[in-house]
């Protein structure tokens, strides 16, 4: 097989991630070398097999947002420790952003820190969740709440798997996509997949190499679009009425796209950029095969009460929006500009 080497130059604690068609076949040859044992996270759903090359058993956690949860931690650490793994074995999540999140959050804290591997087999596990090492867990109050920075040892984006992922995930990936075109991957919707997922994870590389914790601001420009989505994402919770599929504009990557869409949007507003930028973003979209939209129902009040309580906005309401030096963070937008932008996006 044929893969491509993106390394996340973090000093000790830096690593390779392996990008093509097939690439969890390196997984015996990544995993560290004084692991004896291996514990394999994943979701029913994903359907992939890895070997390890060590001695290995398959922990399945649940499908959903709801699943990223402390219990679903506890659940995973009891098992680790029923199977005996060591401080020196490794946890192997095989799966998109949830099982990324879950299983490596779990690694974080099991025995105060055990290496893992990802195997991100959905598109936003690859070009994003996957890479840069935070994971973490949702409470009741709030997505995301409770977690670590903790770096993986190997990434395998194994672009082979996106064959499996049901045609709504596979488009909404493309929404996180989407979002590196305006991150410094000019052109980046024509690219072939594979070429596509190395360029985004050789960008995501180098924000998270600047700003390891995100603590200089620079890696907080990763949330383009992200102010909005987590609204969206926070109002509907991810899930459908009675736990089934999120409703339309709600899967992360539609949530972006729907965020890339407005960010444009209030960036116009506030005079930062003009209807050429704006166009720009509209095509970038619809050639990922995007269609922006507030989910169906959305209560703007309620999108901004959310959007309020980001945990990047200080004072205000805060954005990562374009404009004439770029796209940056920007403190402070009235309400009412972030009002009349959600006004001009297509309704759901
Ligand atoms: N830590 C980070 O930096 C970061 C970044 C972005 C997103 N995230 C998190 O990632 C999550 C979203 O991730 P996601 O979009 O990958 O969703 P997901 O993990 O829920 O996966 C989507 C669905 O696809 C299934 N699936 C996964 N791989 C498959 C395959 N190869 N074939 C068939 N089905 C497959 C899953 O079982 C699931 O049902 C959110 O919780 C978000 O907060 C984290
Ligand atoms: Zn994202």
């Amino acid at each position: 097989v044929s893969l491509q080497a993106v390394r996340v130059e973090l000093g000790e604690r830096g690593y390779e991630v392996l990008v093509g068609r097939g690439a969890r076949h390196r997984l015996a040859h990544v995993v560290p070398e004084r692991a004896r044992k291996a514990a394999v996270v994943t979701q029913a759903a994903v359907g992939l097999a890895v070997d390890a090359g060590i001695e290995q058993r398959r922990f399945v956690i649940g499908d959903g947002e709801g699943e990223k949860s402390l219990r679903t931690i506890e659940e995973l650490c009891r098992g680790f420790a029923r199977f005996g793994l060591s401080r020196d074995d490794v946890v192997v999540t095989v799966g998109g952003g949830v099982v990324t999140d879950v299983g490596g959050f779990a690694a974080s804290c099991y025995h105060r820190g055990v290496a893992v591997v990802h195997v991100a087999t959905t598109l936003v596990a690859q070009v994003d969740a996957a890479i840069g090492g935070k994971c973490g867990v949702n409470l009741p109050e709030g997505k995301n709440l409770v977690g670590a920075f903790w770096q993986p040892a190997a990434v395998l984006c194994d672009t082979e798997a996106l064959d499996g992922l049901p045609k709504r995930e596979r488009v909404s990936g493309l929404g996180e996509v989407a979002k590196y075109a305006f991150l410094g991957a000019e052109g980046l919707e024509r690219l072939p997949l594979d070429d596509q997922v190395a360029r985004c994870v050789a960008i995501k590389a180098a924000f998270v190499v600047e700003d390891e914790r995100e603590r200089r601001g620079r890696r907080a420009l990763l949330n383009y679009g992200h102010t909005l989505a987590h609204a969206i994402e926070a109002a509907s919770f991810g899930e459908g009425p009675g736990g089934g599929p999120p409703p339309p504009g709600c899967l992360h990557g539609e949530a972006v796209a729907t965020g890339l869409c407005f960010a444009a949007r209030l960036a116009r507003r506030l005079g930062r950029v003009g209807d050429d930028r704006v166009e720009d973003h509209d095509r970038v979209l619809r050639e990922c095969g995007l269609s922006p939209i507030l989910p169906p129902g959305a209560d703007l009040s309620e999108l901004v009460a959310f959007m309020r309580r980001d945990k990047k906005a200080r004072g205000g309401l805060t954005f990562v929006l374009d404009g004439p030096r770029g796209i940056e963070v920007v403190e402070g937008v009235s309400e009412a500009a972030v009002r009349a932008a959600l006004e001009e996006m297509p309704p759901g």
